[in-house]
C-alpha cells in the first residue's frame, strides 16, 4: 500500500474558517490525504485565510514566500490558498506568487478533489465562483472518527447587510441558509461521535431562514429542533446582528434548556451618527432596549460584543457615546478593533481619523471592557455553575472546561472525564479563568 499523502492546513480568522478547514480536510481525506501538524513533511499546504484584519493579503503573500525553500526541495509539493483572501484576490495570487498551485474561494470547497487532481497534472487550479449547488451537501460526509466534546456547525453563510467597513458581503457573498434537516442530521452525527456542545455558526446567524418541514425555519425553530437531539447538552450560536434578534429567539433564551446564557451581539459603536455612517440600521437606543428585553427573558445572560473605534469621522464625542453604551451594557466579553480600511468598501474612501487619537481611544475602551469583564468573572465566585469538561489542565490531576457563561473553569484533583458535564462550585477568580470544586 502506498503511504498516505500529507496535508498541512493553517487556519486564520473566524470560527467559520475552523469549521471549513475541518470539512476540507475530511474531503481531501477521500483523495488519500491525512493531516499533518507540520508544513515540512506535507505533500499539500493549504492556507485558509481571513480578510477581516488590516493588510490580510500582504500577510498571506509573506507567509507564502516562506514556502519557497520547501517547494524547491520538493517540487511535487502543492500549495493552495483558500478562504476570504483567495476570494478577494483570485488570480492575482498566482500572478504575484507563482509557487501557488491552487486558489479556492469559500463557496467552492466541494470542488477541491477535482482541483487537487488537476494540480497533480502540473496545471494550476482556480475557483472563486459562487456556485448554485449546496457546497455542504457535496462536501464529503464527516468520517466516523471520535470528536472532542465541542464542535462548530455552519448553518448560514454570507451577509446582505453591507456595513460600510466590512468585506464579508463581498468575500462570502449573499446570505444563504442550509436546510434544517441537513443541519439536524449533521448534529446527530456529531453527537454520535462524542460531541456534547454545538456552536451554530454564521456571519449573520440569527438571520437564519433555512428550509424546514413547514416552510422556512427561524434560528429559534432550528434551536428547538436541536434541543430534541438526545445526547446533545448545549447549544450556542454566533455571530448575530441586532436587527435580526427576533422575538422567538429572545424567548428561547428564557425557555430552551439547552440554549446557553451567552450572547455575542456586536453593536460596533454607541454613536447614532457613526452607526448611520456605518450603515448599521439600528441606533444605540434600540440596541439598549433590545438588551433589556433579552435580559428580561434571561436575567443571568452574559453579553458579548464587537466594537470599532476610529471609524472615519468619529469625534471624541462619538467615542464617548460608545464608552457610555459599554458602561450601560457591561459586557462579559468584548472585542474591540481600530478601524482599518478595506479597499472596495464604502468607508475606505472617507476621511480617516488621526491614528494616534484612534489608538488612544482603543486603549481607553479596552481598559473599560477589561474592568467589566473582571467584575463579571469575579462575581461568579461562590456560585454554582455547570462545567463541560474539555481537556486536562496544566497541573497533574487538573481538568478544564467551560461554564454555561463560557468562562474557563479548572478543577483540581477532579475525578471527571473529558465530555462530562458536572456541577461545580466556583471558589476563586484568576487572570483568565475561574477555579472551582466538583459538587
Ligand atoms: N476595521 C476594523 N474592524 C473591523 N471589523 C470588521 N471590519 C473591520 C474593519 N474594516 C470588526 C467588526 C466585526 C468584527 C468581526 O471585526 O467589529 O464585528
Ligand atoms: Fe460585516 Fe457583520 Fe455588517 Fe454583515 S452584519 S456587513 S458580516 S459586520
Amino acid at each position: 500500500m502506498s503511504e498516505p499523502k500529507k496535508l498541512y492546513i493553517k487556519t486564520y480568522g473566524c470560527q467559520m474558517n475552523v469549521y471549513d478547514s475541518e470539512r476540507m480536510s475530511e474531503t481531501l481525506g477521500g483523495q488519500g490525504y491525512v493531516e499533518t501538524q507540520s508544513p515540512d513533511d506535507a505533500d499539500m499546504i493549504l492556507l485558509n485565510t481571513c480578510h477581516i484584519r488590516e493588510k490580510a493579503a500582504e500577510k498571506v503573500y509573506s507567509e507564502l514566500g516562506r514556502f519557497k525553500g520547501l517547494k524547491a526541495e520538493k517540487p511535487d509539493l502543492k500549495i493552495g490558498v483558500a478562504g476570504c483572501v483567495a476570494q478577494a484576490e483570485g488570480e492575482e495570487i498566482m500572478r504575484r506568487q507563482p509557487l501557488v498551485d491552487l486558489v479556492v474561494g469559500p463557496q467552492s470547497y466541494h470542488r477541491l478533489p477535482e482541483m487537487e487532481a488537476k494540480t497533480r497534472t502540473g496545471a494550476k487550479a482556480l475557483d472563486t465562483d459562487f456556485p448554485e449547488e449546496d457546497k455542504f451537501e457535496k462536501l464529503k460526509n464527516r468520517p466516523n472518527a471520535k470528536r472532542g466534546p465541542t464542535a462548530f456547525l455552519t448553518v448560514q453563510e454570507g451577509c446582505d447587510k453591507f456595513c460600510a467597513f466590512c468585506v464579508v458581503p463581498y468575500t462570502r457573498g449573499a446570505e444563504v441558509s442550509r436546510p434544517a434537516d441537513r443541519i439536524i442530521r449533521e448534529a446527530q452525527d456529531l453527537v454520535e461521535r462524542g460531541v456534547r456542545e454545538i456552536t451554530l455558526l454564521g456571519q449573520n446567524v440569527n438571520a437564519y431562514h433555512g428550509a424546514g418541514a413547514n416552510g422556512d425555519m427561524t434560528l429559534a425553530g432550528l434551536i428547538w429542533e436541536l434541543n430534541k437531539v438526545d445526547g446533545l447538552e448545549r447549544i450556542r450560536f454566533t455571530t448575530s446582528h441586532p436587527n435580526d434578534m427576533a422575538d422567538d429567539l429572545i424567548e428561547a433564551h428564557g425557555t430552551c434548556e439547552k440554549l446557553m446564557p451567552y450572547l455575542h451581539l456586536p453593536v460596533q459603536s454607541g454613536s447614532d451618527r457613526i452607526l448611520k455612517r456605518m450603515n448599521r440600521s439600528h441606533t444605540a437606543e434600540s440596541y439598549l432596549r433590545l438588551i433589556e428585553r433579552i435580559r428580561a427573558a434571561r436575567p443571568d445572560i452574559v453579553m458579548s460584543g464587537d466594537f470599532i473605534v476610529g471609524f472615519p469621522e468619529e469625534t471624541e464625542e462619538d467615542f464617548q457615546a460608545t464608552m457610555d453604551l459599554v458602561e450601560e451594557v457591561k459586557y462579559g466579553y468584548a472585542y474591540s478593533f481600530k478601524y482599518s480600511t478595506r479597499p472596495g468598501t464604502p468607508a475606505a474612501e472617507r476621511p480617516q481619523v488621526d491614528p494616534d487619537a484612534a489608538d488612544n481611544r482603543l486603549q481607553r475602551l479596552q481598559a473599560l471592557i477589561t474592568q467589566h469583564q473582571r467584575e463579571i468573572q469575579d462575581a461568579m465566585v461562590g456560585r454554582k455553575v455547570k462545567v463541560l469538561f474539555e481537556k486536562s489542565g496544566r497541573l497533574p490531576g487538573q481538568m478544564v472546561g467551560k461554564s454555561e457563561y463560557l468562562h474557563s473553569v479548572h478543577v483540581s484533583d477532579a475525578d471527571v472525564a473529558v465530555g462530562e458535564l458536572r456541577g461545580v462550585q466556583i471558589t476563586a477568580s484568576g487572570a483568565n479563568s475561574l477555579a472551582g470544586a466538583l459538587i
